[in-house]
C-alpha cells in the first residue's frame, strides 16, 4: 500500500518541481515528501571553516541567526555557513564555551566522540538563550572524523537543516605516521540538501509523509554553500565527508572514473585502503576517502556526484554535488600507504549479552496513518517512529549496560519499508553482519563506527563496546525526521 502512495508522491513531486521552476512560486506546505535535486550552477567557491583547537578555552560557538546571505532565518555557529574545524590530538582536553546567543533553546552533541555524559547532548541538556555551557573533557580514543550538531528532541532537524553543523578531526600519531594530504589538500565536507525559497530562506516545515520518508532538499550544500566549486591543484587530496542531511543518502562517487581511495570511515582509519567506484553514505556516517587529481590539465573539472541506487524510496537520481576545478601547479608528491596501522577489533565469541532492537515496525500499518510529528501531541492514535514499538521518553530509561562492556546489538529491519542510520551514544561498534537486503557488511563499513545504515529488509548486527563514561545517552535513528518523531531510546551506562 505505502509503495504506491510512495511512488505517486515521486511523480507528484517531479511534475511539481518542474512546475515551480516555470512558475517559481514557493507553495512549501503542499509540497509532498519526496524531492528531487535541482543542481546549482557550481559556480561559486566552496566555503573552509576556519580551524580551532580543541584546548582553546577562549573558543566561543554562537548559535545564532546567520547573515543574509546565509538565510534570513539561517541559525549559525559563529555567523558562518557551517561550523569551524574543531581538532584535537589523542589524550588531550577539551575546554570549549558555548554561548548561545539565539533566539531559541538548542544544545550540542559531539557526534563520535566519547564524552562524559553530561557533556554529550542528551536533550535533556538544552541551553536556553543567553546561556553559556562550558565543555571540558577528555579524548582518548583513535583518530577519526567527527562532528557536532544540535540535539534538542523535536528540534534537530529543523536547527541542523538551518545551519548547525561543524566537523571535529580528532588526530592521534598512528595516522600522523602515514604522512597523508594535509593543510590545504586536506578538506572538510560538510554535505546537507535544504529547501531554500527565493527570498533566501531556509525553509523546514515537514509533513506526515515527509517525517515517515524524510525531508529531502532540493539543494545539497556543501559546508553550507549550494553547488560549491573548489581550485584543488594535480595531485592527491583528503576528503573528510561527513553526511549531514536529516534524511538523504548519497552514493558518493567521482564523474571522471578515477576510483575513490577510503582511508577511513565514523571511527578512523581501515585496517586497508579500499579502493571503491561509489560509497553509500547516510546520515550521520563519515567517510575518510583519498582523491588522486594527478595527470589533470588546468581548466578541468572533476564532480564529486551521487549516482543511483536502491534504497526504498531514496536513489533513483543522479546528481552532482561538488566541482572541483584543477589549477595549475601542482600538490605534494604522494602515493597511497603500502599498511594501515593495526585494528583493534573485538572478539564476537566473548559476548554473553545480545539485545534485539525491531526498527521496521511502522507506524503507518499499525495505526492506519497519520502521526503527531514533532514533540507529539493529543487527539491522534499515531505512535510515530518507535524503537521495540517505544518512542521516545526523556526520562524513561529503557536499557542499562555496563560501561566499558562488550554485547551484541542487533538492529531487525527485516519487516521495514524505510531506511534507518541507527546510531548509539557512548560507544562506539563494529558491524558483525548484514542479513537480508544488500546481505553483507560493505568493505568500508569495516573498523570502527558509530553509525550504520539498515535499508529495508535489512537486520545488520553490530559488536558495540561502550565507552567508559557512565550516566544517560541516547540510541536513535539518524533519520533526523525520524528521530524527532520519537525513534530514540535512553541508554544508561553504569
Ligand atoms: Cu549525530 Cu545523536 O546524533
Ligand atoms: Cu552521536
Ligand atoms: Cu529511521
Amino acid at each position: 500500500m505505502q509503495l504506491v502512495t510512495y511512488s505517486n508522491i515521486a511523480k507528484a513531486t517531479f511534475c511539481f518541481s518542474l512546475l515551480l521552476l516555470v512558475s517559481a512560486c514557493q507553495k512549501e506546505s503542499v509540497l509532498p515528501a519526496q524531492r528531487d535535486v535541482v543542481e546549482g550552477t557550481f559556480s561559486q567557491a566552496l566555503y573552509l571553516p576556519p580551524v580551532v583547537q580543541a584546548d582553546d578555552a577562549r573558543l566561543s560557538i554562537h548559535a545564532a541567526a546567520g547573515s543574509g546571505t546565509l538565510g534570513l532565518n539561517a541559525l549559525s555557529y559563529q555567523n558562518a555557513p557551517i561550523g569551524p574545524v574543531i581538532e584535537s590530538r589523542s589524550g588531550q582536553s577539551a575546554r570549549i564555551t558555548f554561548a548561545n546567543a539565539g533566539a531559541v533553546a538548542t544544545n550540542i552533541h559531539w557526534h563520535g566522540l566519547l564524552v562524559p555524559a553530561d557533556m554529550d547532548g542528551h536533550p535533556d541538556l538544552a541551553v536556553a538563550p543567553g546561556q553559556t555551557k562550558e565543555f571540558t573533557f577528555t579524548m582518548n580514543q583513535r583518530a577519526s572524523t567527527t562532528w557536532y550538531h544540535p540535539h534538542l528532541h523535536g528540534s534537530t532537524g529543523e536547527q541542523l537543516t538551518k545551519g548547525l553543523a561543524g566537523m571535529w578531526i580528532h588526530r592521534d600519531d598512528a595516522e600522523k605516521g602515514l604522512n597523508l594530504p594535509a593543510g590545504e589538500h586536506e578538506l572538510p565536507l560538510i554535505i546537507q540538501d535544504k529547501r531554500i525559497d527565493s527570498q533566501g530562506n531556509i525553509v523546514y516545515n515537514p509533513t506526515p509523509e515527509e517525517i515517515a520518508t524524510g525531508y529531502f532538499g532540493d539543494k545539497v550544500t556543501v559546508n553550507g554553500i549550494q553547488a560549491p566549486f573548489h581550485k584543488v591543484k594535480a595531485g592527491w587530496y583528503r576528503l573528510r565527508i561527513v553526511n549531514a542531511s536529516t534524511a538523504r543518502i548519497y552514493n558518493l562517487s567521482l564523474n571522471n572514473g578515477r576510483p575513490m581511495f577510503i582511508i577511513g570511515n565514523d571511527g578512523g582509519l581501515l585496517s586497508q585502503v579500499i579502493s571503491q567506484q561509489e560509497a553509500i553514505l547516510s546520515p550521520g556516517e563519515r567517510l575518510d576517502v583519498l582523491v588522486d587529481f594527478s595527470g589533470m590539465a588546468p581548466g578541468k573539472s572533476v564532480f564529486l556526484v551521487s549516482n543511483p541506487f536502491r534504497a526504498g524510496v531514496q536513489g533513483n537520481q543522479f546528481f552532482k554535488i561538488l566541482r572541483f576545478e584543477v589549477s595549475e601547479g601542482n600538490a605534494p608528491s604522494f602515493s597511497l600507504p603500502a599498511s594501515m596501522p593495526l585494528l583493534d577489533l573485538e572478539n564476537p565469541a566473548v559476548v554473553r549479552v545480545t539485545r534485539s532492537f525491531d526498527i521496521g515496525i511502522s507506524h503507518d500499518e499499525e495505526h492506519g496513518g497519520g502521526h503527531t510529528g514533532h514533540g507529539g501531541g493529543t487527539g491522534t492514535t499515531s505512535v510515530g517512529h518507535t524503537i521495540n514499538g517505544k518512542l521516545f521518553d526523556p526520562v524513561r530509561i529503557d536499557e542499562t549496560a555496563s560501561a566499558g562492556d562488550l554485547e551484541i546489538w542487533e538492529f531487525d529491519n527485516t519487516l521495514g519499508d524505510e531506511a534507518h542510520p541507527m546510531h548509539v551514544h557512548g560507544a562506539r561498534f563494529q558491524v558483525l553482519s548484514r542479513e537480508g537486503g544488500r546481505a553483507q557488511v560493505l568493505p568500508f563499513e569495516r573498523g570502527w563506527k558509530d553509525t550504520v545504515l539498515c535499508l529495508p529488509g535489512e537486520k545488520v548486527r553490530v559488536l558495540v563496546r561502550f565507552g567508559a563514561h557512565t550516566g544517560k545517552f541516547v540510541f536513535h535513528c539518524h533519520n533526523v525526521e525520524h528521530g524527532d518523531d520519537g525513534m530514540m531510546l535512553n541508554l544508561q551506562l553504569q
